[in-house]
């Protein structure tokens, strides 16, 4: 079996468990799993660039690891990955700021990279780079003499041909991603952007709905749908802290249901629609009045790129108002959290909740709808309302699926969540569990894995 590679911008702490969704958990769960090395940036930012990387065995993963400039981290990460990828590849493109500079930054910083992972590579190791910050790792690497097999992962979503073409790099991006032996996304609707786009620019030949060609080579490109570790995240679930058992026996004594959000606080979520719906629910079914409470957790993230300022301060105006016309002294509404929760606290938070609200504007695939779903007593099972506009939304159909930009629908499901019967709450949950267990970290690992590692790999493009 060859060495697995991974390299993500964002690397985990092995040593801790207690991180929030997102490419990091589930990288690590699939590392843990296989073994491996592990490259990416530390988090840390330095005046100077620093020359090597610093390298960690953690179990059977190798760690290696990188600081970048504090010029590197404003251009590339809050600049072209953040201020421009990220709103892009999310349909966004009213928040995109394009600026020479930070395209610039964003090959300076791959090229760097690249640089520093090379002398680690070996001959036969499989590469696998993930997500939008390090497109064009391939293309450096090769330009670096690397001849192994790549493939990469985009785990957020993939726009359509008309809105990437509005990226004045939009054809280099295609390019470099064309780099690459095995191309995965999220979903069905990403490889038809993606196809679409190579036959509206003319560029390389789609074969067929798996296959392109591309200067000579082949390149297969396909959906593989990320998951969790089913198991571990339930088991981590129903071990429920004290004060997470007290808080809901309250309520149970109250007779009061719980909903619940977990998300970064970006704009991407579609936290202010949600918080609107919730606020709808209030107002349209005053039956709930001291009924149900919203419990919102919210972590920072990204608080130098401007746009996420802005979302935290309307909501922080919306929870403002939303308190300020329902609450009671005795019965919060809704509760805001803003900082990050431990993991374990989060699953045992989800078991011990009646409805799980996933509705992002825009995702890539969103686990934590699969770990909402992990997380419930299978013998009294909360339910999902998931957005129609979340990657997860292609297979988990036995979700309440809404358009989160329709407050009026949104409330509706939610009360329609709140109120379902048993019966219907465990054949919903029971096909959602199958799914999300079929289609688990080590199912998605093993597909992509089959498809980079083809019987006498080692033998990509030289540049
Ligand atoms: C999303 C992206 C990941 C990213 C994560 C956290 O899940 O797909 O690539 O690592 O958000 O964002 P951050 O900017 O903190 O790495």
């Amino acid at each position: 079996m060859s060495r697995l590679v991974i390299l993500s911008n964002r690397v985990a702490d092995l040593r801790k468990t207690s991180q929030s969704g997102g490419l990091a958990v589930g990288l690590a769960d699939a590392l843990r799993q296989r073994g491996g090395v592990w490259f990416g940036w530390d988090g840390e930012t330095l005046r100077t660039q620093p020359r090597e990387a610093t390298v960690e065995q953690i179990g059977n993963v190798r760690m290696i690891s990188a600081a970048m400039t504090v010029e590197d981290y404003m251009d590339y990460y809050v600049g072209y990955a953040n201020s421009v990828l990220w709103p892009l590849f999310h349909y966004r493109l009213d928040l995109v700021d394009f600026k020479a500079s930070y395209f610039d930054a964003y090959q300076r910083v791959n090229a760097h990279f690249a640089g520093l992972v090379a002398p680690y590579l070996e001959e036969k190791d499989l590469i696998w780079v993930h997500d939008y910050h390090f497109i064009p790792m391939a293309n450096a690497l090769r330009r670096l003499g690397s001849r192994q097999r790549m493939g990469f992962f985009l785990h957020i979503p993939f726009p359509p041909p008309d809105l990437l073409a509005a990226s004045p790099n939009h054809r280099f991006l295609v390019e470099c991603l064309l780099d690459y032996d095995v191309l995965g996304f999220q979903t069905t609707t990403d490889t038809i952007n993606f196809r679409h786009y190579l036959e509206e620019w003319g560029i390389g030949e789609v074969v067929d709905d798996r296959t392109i060609r591309f200067n000579g080579r082949t390149i297969t490109l396909d959906r593989y749908p990320i998951g969790i570790d089913v198991d571990a995240f339930s088991q981590m679930a129903s071990e429920v802290p004290e004060d997470v058992r007290i808080d809901a026996s309250r309520r149970a004594q109250l007779g009061r249901r719980q909903i619940i959000g977990v998300d970064r606080l970006d704009y991407s979520k579609g936290l202010p629609d949600r918080f609107q719906a919730f606020g709808r629910l209030l107002a349209q079914h005053p039956e709930l009045e001291k009924q149900v409470t919203f419990l919102q957790i919210a972590p920072p993230t990204r608080e130098d790129v401007n746009a996420y300022g802005d979302i935290r301060a309307e909501l922080e105006g919306l929870t403002g108002s939303i308190n300020g016309r329902f609450s009671d002294f005795n019965w919060t509404p809704l509760r805001y959290i803003h900082r990050p929760v431990p993991r374990e606290t989060l699953a045992a938070l989800f078991r011990v909740s009646h409805v799980g609200l996933v509705t992002p504007l825009r995702d890539g695939m969103n686990l934590v709808a699969k770990e909402f779903i992990a997380a419930q007593d299978e013998e009294d099972p909360g339910v999902l309302v998931l957005s129609q506009f979340a990657g997860a939304a292609e297979d988990l159909e036995e979700a309440l699926i809404v358009n989160p930009y329709d407050t009026d629908t949104m409330a509706e499901a939610i009360h329609r969540a709140l109120t379902m019967p048993l019966t219907e709450r465990l054949a919903r949950h029971g096909a959602l569990l199958a799914r999300i267990a079929q289609q688990d970290t080590h199912a998605w690992l093993a597909a992509f894995l089959a498809d980079l590692e083809v019987e006498g790999a080692g033998a990509g493009p030289r540049r």
